[in-house]
């Protein structure tokens, strides 16, 4: 397996790949690699590609109070879950590679310096893509910025890596809606791929954040996924009224004494829409803090 560190070997790996006739899939990722990454790993490979997957902690789709600095980074470990998995390639870039000229906290809702010396004036990072409609509720209204730095990062992965197709997890399912219209907007010839969120046994879908939990909140982070499933349960059973499902879903996450519900909508998988009558295939978003850790799931009814 190979580690790429800069745009031009990325570029040119890429390239000799697909010349032999084969397709190259990519997994991106902010590394801190589970069991979660590994089911888009071995999707990837299932379609018989090449597998690059990226490792790259994106600056930009992080707020100015999140956890950029504390997010866990750990290549090594993630190395040895790529070399399990038979992956091709990481690609892991510095962030000069990723934005040139460099990132300045005027340019982004994320981390960087204060503001820009005048001696780079002029000269720092500048381009950003942005989805204007499925990004605006959910995530994008709590994290304000978030999808403008998620497009970015995607948009240039697609642009170095330049993939046959892309593996995205269900477990972020706005990310996931936000992504296939960037493609089909800016008519990315790439097919995205799409996997079911893993989850621990309890319930409580695999995510890098939940080892920030204590034991008593990661207890009662298993909240989330009973109050999908309450939602599930209540639909199955002829409840169909969206309203009245959010409110059990925000019922169910009070019994948590450290939870405090940020979202809970039933809501359109395409347009992502708030519904008033639930339907099969509608999509319940969940956000909710458990003391510190801000954490997301969703399940499709
Ligand atoms: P990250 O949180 O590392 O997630 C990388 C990919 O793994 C995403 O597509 C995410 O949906 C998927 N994933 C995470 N946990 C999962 C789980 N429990 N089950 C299934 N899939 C899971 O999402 C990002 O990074 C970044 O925003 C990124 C797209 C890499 C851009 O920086």
């Amino acid at each position: 397996m190979e580690i790429i560190r800069t745009v031009k070997e990325m570029q040119t790996a890429s390239s000799t790949v697909k010349r032999s006739g084969r397709r190259v899939a990519l997994v991106p990722t902010m590394g801190a690699l589970h069991e979660g990454h590994v089911a888009l790993m071995r999707k990837a490979r299932d379609q018989g590609a090449a597998v690059v997957v990226s490792v790259y902690v994106n600056p930009t789709q992080f707020g100015p109070r999140e956890d950029f600095k504390q997010y866990p980074r750990d290549l090594q470990a993630d190395e040895r879950i790529c070399n399990r998995e038979r992956a091709d390639a990481i690609f892991t870039p510095a962030d000069d590679e990723m934005y040139p000229g460099g990132i300045w906290q005027d340019q982004t809702s994320g981390p960087g310096q204060a503001a820009v010396p005048s001696a780079i004036l002029g000269m720092q990072y500048s381009t950003f893509v942005e989805e204007n409609v499925l990004a605006r509720q959910f995530e994008g209204e709590s994290r304000p910025g978030h999808f403008r730095g998620v497009c970015t990062v995607v948009a240039k992965l697609f642009n170095i890596v330049q993939p046959d197709l892309a593996v995205f997890g269900e477990k972020d399912f706005q990310q996931l809606k936000v992504v296939q219209r960037m493609v089909r907007d800016l008519r990315y010839p790439i097919e995205i791929v799409s996997v079911a969120t893993v989850r621990e046994p309890d319930g409580l879908a695999m995510s890098s954040r939940n080892h920030g939990l204590s034991g008593s909140e990661r207890a009662q982070a298993t909240v989330l996924w009973k109050a999908l499933s309450v939602a599930r349960d209540l639909f199955n059973e002829g409840e169909h009224n969206a309203h009245r499902l959010e409110a059990a879903m925000q019922r169910t996450i009070a019994l948590a004494p450290s939870a405090r519900l940020d979202y809970a909508h039933v809501v359109d998988a395409e347009s992502l829409e708030a519904v008033n009558e639930a339907q099969r295939g509608n999509v319940a978003l969940i956000a909710a803090h458990i003391g510190k850790i801000r954490l997301i799931d969703n399940l499709i009814l």
